[in-house]
């Protein structure tokens, strides 16, 4: 069915009625759908980059003032690298894993002693690191079998790539071949396009009438993401191999052993690696790469520091993104300036007011921006949250004139105002202290930097973003049950909390008659959906922790709740004891890697808010929670309560930590009758004597890295 074009297009988003944007919204869907298309899979555009963020703009303003209305196949969930139809998926064996970020020289000052805490090297000096360029492409993952290029995927979500076997093998520096290497090697960099061949490609787009790129990095993931690997061929694309996955014998000691390992077998590799013995060397050498950075002839985002001892990479490990044992240190933001229109104010799931800058478009670093973040009412007023003055004490009012930067593919920030381009009666920004969508009240705690609305689940905007998140794809990811059902449902009265959505085949499904009367619902959809949701009344335990939308805890912060309390009735009872200040369940609760005191708190007030936890106990009651499976089952420490105790010399107490629980065991800071291992290093005192009493298993760190395989 062809839609036809809205009359309403060029009409202020305000003036529409309900009925006009829905129309705009089902049209703009199915524009964009089809520019992705083509972009994507045809390589043959039919509007230009102009026009298509245009439409984008145009759909993200519609969804911003009719929320409800926003459709299950928004164009604005879509995320641009979403595997394209045709492209077979590869499981990656080793996950690629993205990078953590440095802004300041203090923060490699503070990397460098992070690592060598973790590693009990506080008082070494000079533990060496190797500082290369932060290439600007996308990476690539080149697997070698018996020394012949066997596959080669995108990095797709880190877990699943795309395959794109054969676009590889038509990249020059990328040998099909290679001798000498281990039976098993994955090869993994960067793909990017060199200044002179991006202008030189642009070039032959536009005398084809065909579409340009924004910049190289999106030539490079345009053209090596091509189903016909013919029109790659005819793109000028090149690699730079810097790191490596899974692999059948170690390639050497060292990370620089390693990298001139890639280069003997045929891989380019970056001259401008060098190995750095401090975090003054690795700054000077941060100085060095920027000073070049214009002449280089390729992009580059910042350097990227890695430890040099392979060793110490393997002790140092991963946190649930990025190595411990890795950062990149990024170059500062580009910056723009462009007027801000007006500011709107968004409610988030925990109720946060969330400033909204909304700027007549401007580009910054390639990139078309027209929201940036406004923080809080602080920032808008010119203070941070000391009260001390920031951009010198200059506040932000709507009409204002402000500057714009964006780093690397961070939300973009306001970093400035201009004064002298503001009205003289411009009216300063005044911050509500009522929820513009419910109207309850809106508060700051003492400590807080946001306001939140007090109306719980009785605010529209709360409740229809927990719903959402709820039903979103980490969570229960309910097939047919998404966005736009909720918030129909929820418009309907016939579901509020989450809980509601697993009773509504008991208060719907006999007659089926008012389901089935409303638009796009008939007997089979309705009795497909109730059975898509009884199909997730069994849900993980972490993906149960993760949809509860609680502030600050995350995917990877579920995982490891879940992980450390198995069950759903131990995690719940230990939040309860945490809250009351019962046993040790606090200190165990902030013990778990990954988890602060900040995220705790969050938790347990979330679990004992009377009407949170009336909605949790009702969910929980229409569900078979499963329990946890240990991180690594089939480890001789799984599922085990270990404790450590006394000093330890072979490792930190950190690492041991990680290292155990990595191997599925759950690290205790007390002992208790379930305790199973005590860890006991020299100096260990009473809870030594207490393991004794309750008979639990002792033993000293030789015997405990003998028992995980670590001696
Ligand atoms: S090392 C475990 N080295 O930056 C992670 N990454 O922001 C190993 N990148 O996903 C990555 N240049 O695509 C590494 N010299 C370099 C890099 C580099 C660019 C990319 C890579 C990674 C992203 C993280």
């Amino acid at each position: 069915m062809t839609k036809k074009t809205p009359t309403t297009l060029q009409a202020p988003v305000e003036s529409l009625t309900n009925a006009q944007a829905k129309a705009e919204l089902s049209w703009l869907a199915t524009q964009l759908r089809a520019a992705n298309k083509s972009y994507h899979g045809a390589d043959a555009p039919d509007i230009s980059d102009a026009d298509y963020d245009h439409l984008k703009q145009r759909n993200k303003s519609i969804e911003t003032a009719f929320p409800t209305l926003k459709r299950d196949d928004s164009p604005s969930e879509q995320i641009g690298a979403a595997p394209a139809d045709g492209f077979g998926k590869i499981k990656h064996v080793v996950r690629m894993l993205s990078l953590g970020n440095a802004f300041s020289d203090d923060d490699v000052f503070d990397f460098d002693t992070r690592v060598r805490k973790y590693l009990g090297r506080e008082n070494e000096i000079g533990l060496a690191y190797t500082a290369e360029p932060k290439i600007d492409g996308l990476s690539l993952s080149l697997r070698y079998e018996n020394g012949h290029l066997f596959q080669a995927a995108t990095r797709g979500d880190g877990e699943v790539g795309e395959n794109v076997t054969a676009n590889a093998r038509t990249i020059s520096d990328i040998p099909h071949q290679i001798s000498g290497a281990p039976d098993v090697l994955e090869v993994r960099g960067e793909v990017y396009m060199s200044h002179e061949d991006f202008a030189e490609l642009n070039a032959r787009q536009s005398d084809a009438g065909a579409k340009t790129f924004a910049n190289p990095r999106n030539a490079a993931a345009g053209s090596l993401r091509q189903l016909d690997a013919s029109i790659t061929r005819a793109r000028p694309l090149r690699f730079f191999a810097y790191a490596w996955g899974d692999l059948s014998a170690p390639l050497a000691q060292t990370q620089s052993d390693a990298i001139a390992r890639l280069q003997s077998f045929g891989f380019s590799t970056n001259p401008l690696t060098q190995i750095c013995s401090d975090p003054a060397a690795m700054i000077a050498h941060y100085q060095k790469i920027e000073q070049q950075r214009a002449t280089l002839g390729y992009d580059i985002d910042g350097v990227v520091y890695k430890v040099n001892d392979l060793g110490l990479q393997h002790r140092l490990g991963f946190r649930s993104t990025t190595p411990r044992w890795a950062i990149a240190h990024k170059f500062p933001a580009e910056l723009a300036w462009t007027r801000l229109e007006r500011i709107d104010i968004q409610v988030g799931r925990t109720g946060a007011l969330s400033p909204v800058a909304r700027l007549t478009p401007v580009t910054v670093g390639g990139v078309v921006v027209s929201n940036a973040t406004l923080h809080n009412e602080d920032y808008i007023a010119g203070r941070d949250g000391d009260g001390q003055p920031i951009r010198e004490g200059r506040d932000i009012r709507p009409g204002d004139w402000v500057q714009i930067y964006r780093a690397g593919d961070v939300i973009p920030k306001i970093k400035d105002v201009d004064l002298s381009r503001r009205a003289k009666d411009a009216p300063a920004f005044v911050f509500p202290d009522h929820c513009p969508e419910c109207g309850s009240a809106a508060i700051r705690e003492e400590g807080d930097a946001v306001r939140r609305c007090t109306g719980g689940m009785i605010c529209p905007a709360q409740a229809i973003e927990k719903l959402r998140h709820f039903v979103s794809r980490g969570a229960f990811d309910i097939e047919g049950m998404g966005a736009k059902q909720v918030e129909q449902f929820y418009a309907d009265g016939w579901v509020e909390t989450p809980a509601d959505i697993f009773t509504l085949r008991a208060r719907f499904g006999d007659g089926l008659q008012q389901l089935k009367n409303r638009d796009g619902w008939g007997e089979t959809s309705a009795n497909k959906l109730f059975d898509a949701i009884d199909s997730k009344r069994q849900i993980a335990l972490s993906r149960l922790i993760y949809s509860l939308g609680i502030r600050h805890v995350g995917d990877s912060s579920a995982g490891l709740l879940a992980n450390h309390y198995g069950r759903w009735d131990a995690f719940e009872t230990a939040m309860t004891q945490a809250q009351i200040g019962e046993g040790d369940a606090w200190d165990t609760l902030t013990s778990i890697d990954g988890i602060g005191a900040v995220m705790a708190t969050s938790l347990i007030t979330a679990m004992q808010q009377e009407a949170e936890r009336a909605s949790i106990d009702a969910l929980v009651a229409q569900l078979e929670v499963q329990d946890a499976v240990a991180a690594s089952s089939d480890s001789p420490v799984a599922g085990k309560i270990v404790v450590f105790t006394g000093t330890l010399e072979k490792m930190t107490r950190a690492e041991a930590k990680a290292r155990a629980e990595a191997l599925g065991a759950k690290v205790s800071g007390s002992v208790s009758a379930k305790t199973d291992i005590l860890v006991a290093g020299p100096g260990a005192g009473s809870k030594a004597k207490k393991a004794a009493d309750l008979g639990v298993q002792t033993m000293d760190e030789d015997d405990w890295l003998t028992l995980i395989g670590d001696a």
